[in-house]
């Protein structure tokens, strides 16, 4: 697979994001202390999912602001984890497979969650998420967006670059979806390519 040059830019949460397209994942910085503190109950269960083979789904009625599971794995430096994220996605091309498990920790580190104690690798994308990933003294987190029903299966906006629209087609079934993952900020222009490509599928209207 090509490598392609990293460049990193500032998003409005001040975390840096990477160019690296699908293959690390940037999640929010948050220093605000407001937000709920981890319950000691387990928030989650895993599950057959519609989106893609096993995900995460709300063993109870979650609360707007739950930290739900943190995000674990391994500490690499940022060579590391760019090494790896490559080689996951080399691994998983023309397969079923999940592909993207390396998250960027902050300037130094990225973590590679693609390990059997980090359950939080089983949450699949959706295009209308109810959760998101933050970093929270250096530990990311998972955070319900709102509130959450018991049974709905957990997700969040994988935030995937534009460049790579075509590779990763969506399939979370949401009214947004345009049936490829690329993140909320790159749907307008996946949009309207779609649109001049006449691959934009017309939805019918809902009852
Ligand atoms: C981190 S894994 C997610 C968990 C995965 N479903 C499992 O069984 O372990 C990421 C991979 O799941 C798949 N995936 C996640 N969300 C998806 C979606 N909305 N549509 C299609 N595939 C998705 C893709 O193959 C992606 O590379
Ligand atoms: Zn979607």
């Amino acid at each position: 697979m090509k490598r392609r040059r990293t460049k990193t830019t500032r998003t409005s949460t001040g975390a840096s994001r990477s160019s690296r397209s699908a293959a690390v994942r940037s999640p929010k910085r948050r220093s605000s202390p407001a937000q709920t503190e981890p319950a000691p109950k387990r928030w989650w269960r895993r599950g057959g999912s519609k989106i893609h083979r096993h995900g995460l789904f709300a063993a109870h009625d979650i609360p707007k602001g739950t930290l739900v599971i943190e995000y674990v794995g391994h500490r690499l430096t940022k060579a590391q984890g760019w090494d790896r994220a490559v080689s996951w996605q080399e691994k998983a091309h023309g397969t079923s497979k999940g592909a993207v498990y390396v998250f960027e920790l902050n300037k130094r580190y990225d973590i590679d969650g693609n390990v059997p104690w980090n359950v939080a690798r089983h949450i699949n994308h959706s295009c209308e998420p109810n959760c998101e990933p933050e970093i929270k003294r250096g530990h990311i987190w998972i955070v319900a967006l709102r509130d959450i029903a018991a049974g709905d299966e957990l997700t969040y906006d994988y935030g995937y670059d534009f460049d790579l629209w075509d590779e990763h087609p969506c399939r979370c079934g949401t009214a947004s979806c345009l049936g490829y993952i690329v993140g909320k900020q790159h749907r307008w222009r996946l949009r309207r390519l779609l649109e001049k490509k006449k691959l934009l599928k017309k939805r019918p209207l809902a009852a």
